[in-house]
């Protein structure tokens, strides 16, 4: 009863407000590297089939598979050809059917990303509005004609830098019908007209296929640029050395985002028992976060906010750029959201991977063979006991790391680090220094990091793919230490303590347990100005626990509790055969990229 008092006082998220998306961990599946099971080379839906056992053991509720449709592939299925259909290589409708039967077998559910800013180019939709001024579908794309300079060259409509490839124009040209057409991600990816309202219909048409054959919900890729400045104006020239620029003030957040997101909840969604998150890049407004996410909003459950993935990017700067950071702008980053959400009724999402980003073992904390799997624990214990939707994305749950730094330039795959990689080449060639910061940059950030096949076990080609065949995209080099069926044996390195996977595991199903902290429960940074240490408490009207995470690689001795007391320490990524607080004169010590779970009196 004397701890039910202390922790009495504080917002936590009300019973009524409690639902099933918010409780859930989502896992994310990318599928090309997921798992082949027809030796093509290439992951496909049987193989995420296969894999739900191993999910549910781990603590998944829900899958969220990257796109599966129909595509030319040019950004990795990023460019959709045909909505209402799976691509060959991935296998074919009835799979999906079938994976979807066997994930409700297994009380689990899947959530389809939704990438509608855009389309493939060979999209019917596309290949008409391409095929003369007057087509039916001219008008579902965004066409402008050319501008001319002082001397008479061709120029595009204006000076938008194209996101996956920013020494070019988000413009394209065409030929056949002398027009430039919006295309900011690729020339493959035409911007879709949301101005349109046939448009707008037809997305809706698409969401309600995809509910309709049981999935349960939507990852909304970059919903937040649908709606672009009718006057497409000229950026600011901030990144000197371009001729094209950052457009983002220009379509992301634009003038009628809510009014299409209120539309799509409204005729669509409201019908559905869904789980919605928008990608939401560029945003840091909080009234535009909150227009969104607020439980009277009526738009999505929740976005992916970037503050916590451009941690390592130079402010206002492309994100191909190196900059240093320490746990006092985690903690800020953390602490915001959270107490954004907590006040003022939203609800946030939780995670440090997807396919656009580097593993974060390598990003956050250090990936050397002695720190590794420290690092991936430290992780598991900061996202397991922050509030918001857990998403876990492929091979974090193993301390998956990023690609080797032999690795030549031809291993890298990604539409995006070979157009940087030709950037530095057209713009600095022969200058061996800028060509070196490149690779490293690549090395640290690309999104290849996070596409290698996962590491199943210590066959061939990390169990991955057969024998014979050859994968889309080479294996990390450190399968033999790193894999799935070691780390299921918990027969890990480092004597005494849990496999990664073995303490995720442990994670989610305390996280569960006690939900009403850890899910629901209100939030309070300790010790704000520790360069090293990240720490906070999560409390119910019952309970409360707190997280002392030091990210650096030394000890530190720590005294940032203040009038928190700990009754005992409950989990550690480090000494798992009874953890003890140890202390000395000043504090408790932290052992480098030690982690601590505590239960507070
Ligand atoms: C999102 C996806 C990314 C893709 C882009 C364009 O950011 O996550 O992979 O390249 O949108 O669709
Ligand atoms: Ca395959």
């Amino acid at each position: 009863m004397a701890a039910a008092k202390a922790h009495s006082k504080g917002l936590y998220v009300g019973v009524d407000k409690h639902r099933w998306w918010k409780e859930a961990v989502v896992y994310q599946v990318y599928p090309a590297s997921f798992l082949d099971t027809n030796g093509d080379g290439w992951g496909d839906v049987p193989g995420i089939t296969k894999k739900l056992g191993y999910l549910k053991d781990l603590g998944v509720d829900v899958i969220w598979v990257s796109p599966i449709y129909k595509s030319p592939q040019a950004d990795m299925g990023y460019d959709i050809a045909d909505y209402e259909d799976i691509d060959p290589s991935y296998g074919t409708l009835a799979d999906v059917d079938n994976l979807i039967k066997e994930c409700k077998k297994r009380d689990m559910k899947l959530v389809m990303d939704l990438v509608v800013n855009h389309t493939s180019e060979e999209h019917t939709w596309f290949l008409d509005s391409r095929s003369s001024k007057d087509s039916a579908h001219r008008d579902w794309y965004i066409w402008k004609p050319a501008k001319y300079d002082a001397v008479g060259n061709r120029q595009p409509p204006n000076n938008w830098a194209q996101i996956l490839g920013e020494a070019n124009s988000a413009w394209t040209w065409d030929e056949k019908t002398q027009e430039y057409y919006l295309s900011l991600f690729t020339p493959e990816q035409p911007d879709l007209n949301w101005e349109n309202p046939a448009v707008r219909e037809a997305v809706h048409e698409v969401l309600r296929f995809w509910l309709d054959r049981g999935a349960a919900g939507f990852r909304m890729d970059v919903i937040n640029l649908i709606s672009k400045v009718q006057s497409y104006p000229d950026a600011e020239v901030i990144v000197q050395d371009h001729k094209y620029q950052p457009g983002d003030k220009f379509y992301a957040n634009g003038p009628r985002l809510h009014e299409y997101l209120q539309d799509i909840n409204q005729k669509v969604l409201s019908k559905y028992d869904t789980l919605t998150v928008g990608e939401m890049p560029f945003v840091r407004d909080e009234n535009e976060i909150m227009r969104v996410v607020s439980a009277e909003s009526n738009e999505l459950n929740m976005i992916f906010a970037f503050d916590l993935v451009d941690i390592d990017n130079v402010p206002g700067d492309f994100k191909y750029t190196l900059h240093k950071w320490d746990a006092r702008d985690l903690t800020r980053i953390i602490s915001r959201l959270q107490r954004l959400m907590l006040e003022r009724d939203g609800w946030n999402s939780i995670f440090v991977e997807n396919h656009d980003q580097p593993r974060s073992v390598s990003r956050y904390t250090d990936d050397s063979p002695k720190y590794r799997t420290y690092g991936a624990k430290l992780l598991a214990l900061m996202q397991t006991t922050l509030a918001g939707t857990l998403y876990v994305y492929q091979g974090e749950e193993l301390g998956m790391r990023n690609v080797p730094p032999s690795w030549p330039i031809s291993e890298y795959k990604d539409i995006e680090s070979q157009n940087f990689w030709k950037k530095y080449n057209d713009l600095y060639a022969g200058d061996e220094a800028k060509l070196a910061l490149a690779r490293q940059v690549l090395q640290k950030k690309s999104r290849d990091n996070a596409r290698t096949p996962v590491q199943w076990s210590r066959e061939a080609f990390a169990g991955f793919t057969s024998r014979e065949a050859t994968p889309w995209m080479r294996v990390n080099d450190d399968y033999e230490s790193c894999n799935a069926e070691e780390q299921l044996k918990n027969s890990n390195p480092t004597p005494g303590t849990l496999s990664v996977h073995a303490f995720w595991k442990r994670a989610l199903a305390q996280r569960k347990r006690n939900k009403d902290v850890f899910v629901y429960g209100d939030f309070e940074l300790l010790d704000q100005e520790n360069r090293t240490v990240a720490a906070w408490r999560r409390w119910s009207a019952t309970e409360a626990f707190v997280t002392v995470l030091n990210f650096s690689g030394e000890e530190v001795v720590w005294d940032g509790l203040g009038d928190v007391k700990v009754k005992k320490w409950v989990a550690g990524n480090c000494d798992e055969s009874g953890i003890e607080e140890k202390r000395r004169s000043g504090g408790i010590v932290l052992r480098a990229w030690e982690g601590l779970l505590g239960v507070c009196e």
